[in-house]
């Protein structure tokens, strides 16, 4: 079991850390503010700073992530832009790859406009990172599984990649999960999360992670969400523990739907294409048996026929299984992401790395995995 601690005055614990929704704290003294400011004694003084019921969480998501600490922030993308933000500058290249959150790529644009360089890889190539190492290679980042095609990168590999010209080596882990991937034990320098998915797994709160491995980089990464205030609402921050509290339990029933439903999909005729790391003839399936455990993650990707008509009219048929995006949460998603998640990216580089109009990106929930392969039976019939 976990071990929690609590800055309550209740005597006895709580069992569920405290709401604090205060935004600033009477000083007490000037020499308790001068001992809070120097970091001899834990205390808050302005919630931009931070907060009793986020540092609890912050917490026991280090523990998940085997971290020194947890920085945690309003969204998932607020957390790859504070790690920009924080360890970029003009003139550095960050080294990505083509299949990651559309959202990124949007990021990359801001970047761009700041004078960084930005460059895109096929994940499924990963000789092309070493061709692509320069000397102001500064980050590496990418996303094992990622969005939304499941395709699998060497998280060693790219730390041998990183450390030929000491470049820091990023890993969103929002896919696979602390549950079957602890990518700060694989050589990353930083974990990044999407908490709004998995971690906090019921489609009620948003919220980012970095998982640090030094006390430094949380100093540092906490210094940057100070200044630029992405500190996270405590409401939201007490959804994620109570989401934490079924996390595992509900990360095992996601990777063991998944993984029926991919076979499923593998066996019909309809299906033209199914990926997803557990299956035997996955492109990324030893790597991923290597990096990853307790199973693949919840996350597949499907083409439904040749043409995006047929996708839809699959879409349109479900009854159990939902229309929406997001994913990791307890309920069944799909979504066509060159009409939702990418929907922002030019055409041509959605090709590039092969993302089709009729492609389908399913999150299984945690429901009966019969009644969901019925779903899917009777759309596509
Ligand atoms: C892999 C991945 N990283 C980051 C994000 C961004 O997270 P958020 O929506 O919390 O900003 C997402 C969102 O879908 C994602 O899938």
């Amino acid at each position: 079991m976990r071990q929690r601690e609590h800055l309550t005055p209740y005597g006895n614990k709580p069992m569920v850390t405290p709401i604090v929704s205060a935004v600033n704290y009477e000083y007490v003294s000037f020499e308790i503010l001068r001992q809070i400011t120097d970091g001899e004694i834990d205390g808050y003084t302005y919630h931009r700073d931070d907060n009793p019921t986020v540092r609890a969480v912050e917490k026991e998501i280090a523990m998940m992530e085997k971290a020194n600490d947890c920085v945690i922030c309003t969204s998932g993308m607020a957390a790859l832009t504070m790690v920009f933000l924080t360890y970029l500058k003009a003139g550095d290249q960050l080294l990505t790859f083509h299949d990651t959150y559309g959202a990124n790529y949007k990021v990359a644009l801001i970047l761009e406009k700041f004078g960084l360089e930005v460059t895109w890889l096929d994940a499924t190539k990963p000789e092309k990172v070493a061709e692509n190492i320069k000397d102001n290679t500064k980050m590496i980042l990418c996303e094992t599984p990622s969005n939304p095609l499941v395709k699998i990168v060497d998280i060693e590999y790219l730390r041998q990649q990183a450390d030929r010209v000491g470049a820091m080596l990023v890993v969103d882990n929002t896919f696979a999960t602390p549950y079957h991937q602890l990518p700060l034990t694989l050589g990353a320098d930083l974990v990044i999360h999407s908490a709004t998915k998995g971690l906090g797994g019921h489609n009620d709160l948003m919220a980012g992670v970095i998982a640090c491995p030094k006390r430094e980089y949380y100093d540092e990464l906490w210094f940057t969400r100070q200044a630029i205030g992405t500190t996270l609402d405590p409401f939201a921050a007490s959804l994620l523990e109570r989401g934490l509290k079924t996390f595992e339990m509900r990360a095992a029933k996601m990777a063991e739907n998944a993984m029926a439903i991919a076979e499923f999909l593998s066996s019909h005729p309809k299906v033209t294409k199914v990926r997803y790391p557990g299956l035997l003839d996955d492109q990324g399936h030893k790597t991923a048996s290597k990096q990853m455990k307790n199973g693949f993650g919840g996350v597949l990707a499907f083409d439904v026929g040749r043409k995006q008509s047929h996708a839809k009219k699959f879409v349109e048929k479900l009854k159990v299984i939902y229309h929406a995006v997001s994913l990791g949460c307890t309920e069944t998603l799909v979504c066509l992401p060159v009409l939702t998640t990418m929907l922002y990216l030019p055409e041509e580089r959605r090709t590039t790395f092969g993302v089709k109009p009729n492609t389908v990106r399913l999150s299984a929930g945690i429901g009966d995995v019969e009644e969901l392969i019925d779903d899917l039976k009777q759309a596509l019939d």
